[in-house]
């Protein structure tokens, strides 16, 4: 048991204690952040005549040598330490003696680990803003592909109005948008340095606090110092956004796994993106798409762990805090990969335009219009409303469209049914009609589609400047 702070203590700590305590087994994956402040805090140690160059260039060196030997194998990390923390000092005083052991001047691991978690959470947002451009690409590939693929709008699951899945998909961009410019502001609140705020009440040594955060590519350092260390909002707004992507892609696996059942037969996810049954030769199952469903319950437990795990912590620091990342390390895992999967299901999925399209037309999609017409006529809308309502009933017991009644039908309804009622309540006439903006058609549809394409050309991933 390697311990950084033996020096008050008479007896061994309990083993039971020492595992309860440890977070090596978890935070090992901060390494990397570790050592990247640890260079910086070294830089400006040096800078600030804290330490010899000849100090300095060993703890670098030292540093960087931990780090290529854990990720080439040949240096194992342990639960024989306490913390990632500890565990660096440890083999960097090993390696390189005394100058290892002033590394830790004017720090604390308080501000270390809340420096190691901005870090990791500003590179998983970066990373997380990538995938997300690549599916609003995607989509805005697919939406150009499908202006005139029709296809039936549902309310309570039920078929509504027709549109077109250039609009269906419009939706979701919308969704994954809001997501991304989500993601760019929760980096610009965050992008301070908590380094230098020490144990809680700041430090002693005359530490330049601007050159530690700029060596690290952030906007500035923190301001109150026992905020710095046990701020977590951060990571709960990321974890939020994750939520949120979870829910997005959620509601979306929803509709694929209902187009893609041989009931609705809209899509085909492609075979290597689907599995089979142990007993039904026949089956090929969209679990990619339920599993994303499913994993979207961890993702919001995490949220509510760590909205719960802070809400009792008095200021400044407490050990609760270590409970933010074993939670926040599986939604980012689990929503990463997700969006991972997706993107590299999306592409390969085969859109049966033709059974869309028969969808459309059937299910009386165009009785709105139907009523319009009638306005258009003179009739006043409650009364068209209901006029077609009655030719709705009538055509379900003849088990016709409302288009294949003949004129004489129609006129039975309502005398002021003329020829161009089949044009008015044709699929093409139905969508091309709406025009409002944000509407299906074509007009409005161009329009969402240039700004989708401003939005992608404008907003470009901070960390990869
Ligand atoms: N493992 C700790 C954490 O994750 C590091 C900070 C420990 N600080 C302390 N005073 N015990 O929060």
């Amino acid at each position: 048991m390697a311990q950084l702070w033996g020096g008050r203590f008479t007896k061994e700590t309990d083993k039971m204690v020492y595992a309860f305590n440890a977070s090596i087994r978890f935070d090992q994956r901060l390494l990397e952040q570790d050592i990247r402040g640890s260079k910086a805090h070294a830089t400006m140690l040096a800078k600030c005549g804290l330490l010899t160059e000849e100090e300095k260039e060993q703890i670098l060196t030292g540093l960087e040598g931990i780090l290529s030997d854990v990720q080439a194998g040949s240096l194992e990390i342990t639960d024989a330490y306490e913390d990632v923390h500890s565990f660096v000092e440890a083999v960097l005083t090993e390696r390189i003696g005394e100058a290892g052991k002033r590394l830790h001047t004017g720090r604390s691991r308080n501000d270390q680990v809340a420096l190691d978690m901005k870090l990791y959470t500003r590179d998983r947002i970066d990373e997380t803003d990538e995938l997300l451009k690549e599916l609003l690409e995607v989509l805005l590939r697919l939406m150009k592909e499908n202006l005139t693929t029709y296809m039936p709008g549902f309310t309570h699951l039920q078929k509504a109005q027709p549109l077109t899945l250039a609009h269906h998909l419009g939706a979701y961009f919308e969704m994954f948008m809001r997501d991304r410019s989500r993601m760019q502001d929760i980096r610009k609140r965050m992008n301070l340095c908590p380094l230098g705020s020490g144990a809680l009440a700041g430090t002693t040594y005359p530490l330049d606090r601007e050159l530690t955060a700029s060596l690290l590519e952030f906007d500035g350092p923190t301001g109150n110092s026992m905020d710095s260390v046990s701020d977590r909002d951060y990571l709960i707004e990321f974890v939020f956004d994750l939520s949120l992507i979870m829910m997005h892609l959620s509601r979306w696996c929803e509709e694929l796994i209902l187009w893609n059942s041989n009931e609705y037969r809209y899509i085909e996810i492609d075979d290597s993106y689907s599995t089979g049954s142990s007993i039904m030769p026949q089956k090929k199952n969209p679990d990619v798409a339920e599993l994303i469903r499913g994993k979207t319950g961890r993702v919001y437990g995490a949220l509510q762990s760590l909205l719960v795990m802070m809400k009792g912590i008095p200021l400044a620091y407490n050990k609760d805090l270590q409970e933010d990342k074993e939670v926040s390390f599986d939604a980012v895992d689990t929503a990463m990969t997700a969006l991972r999967l997706f993107n590299g299901m999306l592409p390969g999925i085969a859109f049966d335009k033709e059974r869309m399209r028969e969808s459309a037309a059937l299910g009386f999609t165009n009785a709105t219009d139907a009523a319009d017409y009638l306005v258009r006529k003179g009739m006043p809308f409650r009364d068209a409303h209901s006029v077609i309502g009655k030719m709705v009933l009538y055509c379900i017991e003849k088990d016709c469209a409302l288009g294949d009644l003949t004129l004489g039908e129609l006129k039975g309804f309502a005398d002021t049914m003329g020829e161009d009622f089949y044009d008015a309540v044709s699929l093409e006439t139905c969508i091309s009609r709406r025009l409002t903006k944000g509407a299906p058609g074509p007009l409005a549809i161009n329009g969402e589609i240039r700004e989708a394409k401003e939005f992608l050309s404008s907003v470009c991933n901070p960390g990869r400047n």
